[in-house]
């Protein structure tokens, strides 16, 4: 440590650095270091940086802010019309405002259910409807109730997580009606083999 001879200032005897009193600890001393240039140029910069963002973007508000930025965004990608999914038409998708309809009970219509059932649906709740990883479609125990607008709801949005997919997308909304149908008819059918009841006791009174 000596005293600098021009301005009195005490200096570091290895980096000739100014002491700053009052900053010793333990025998360490600090020094009043010069920030090296490229550092001060870069603070300065992002002061400056700073300054026009505020004007750019909340005093003069000339450019637009996240939020806005991505309402426009998403505005501009909703009024594109997309090939992959083209915006469900009410005669072909499963709707369930258009699927609900109402129960059909006539042979034809049935033959139909069972046609969709035997290809799409079999292979989980079986031929008969006895169940194997899927529920058994025949007792009068229901996961998510056994009301033909249920079976229609369940079908239409299936419960992916579950395993149960939703046919909305795949089948038409005549083929949900008639699959539903097709699955009312099978109650108290007692194929051989049933898988144990899941759910509560439907009761279509309630
Ligand atoms: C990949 C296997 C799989 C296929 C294929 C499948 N399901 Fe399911 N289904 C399930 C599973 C698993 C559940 C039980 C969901 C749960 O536990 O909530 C289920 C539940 C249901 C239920 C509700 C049962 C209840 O107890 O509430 C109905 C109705 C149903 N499926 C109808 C169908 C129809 C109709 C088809 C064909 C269009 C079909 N499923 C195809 C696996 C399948």
């Amino acid at each position: 440590m000596k005293a600098d001879p021009e301005n009195n200032q005490e200096r570091d005897q290895l980096t000739g650095d100014e002491i700053m009193h009052g900053h010793e600890y333990d025998g360490i001393q600090e020094l009043n270091n010069k920030l090296p240039r490229w550092w001060l140029g870069l603070f300065y910069i992002t002061i400056i940086i700073g300054v026009i963002y505020i004007l750019r973007f909340h005093v003069l508000k000339t450019a637009p802010l996240q939020e806005e930025e991505y309402l426009t965004e998403m505005a501009a990608f909703e009024q594109t019309p997309s090939e992959e999914a083209p915006a469900p038409s009410s005669s072909s998708s499963g709707d369930e405002a258009t699927v609900t309809g109402t129960r059909l009970t006539d042979a034809a219509s049935l033959e139909g259910g069972k046609t969709v059932y035997d290809k799409n649906c079999a292979v989980c709740h079986l031929a008969q409807g006895q169940g194997l990883v899927g529920p058994n479609l025949t007792d009068a125990y229901w996961i998510h109730g056994g009301s033909f607008e249920d079976i229609v709801k369940v079908i239409n949005t299936g419960v992916i997580e579950k395993g149960m997919i939703a046919w909305k997308d795949m089948l038409s909304v005549t083929d949900i009606q008639q699959v539903a149908s097709f699955i009312m008819s099978l109650q108290g059918t007692n194929p051989p083999n049933p898988k144990a009841q899941e759910g509560t006791l439907f009761n279509p009174g309630s």
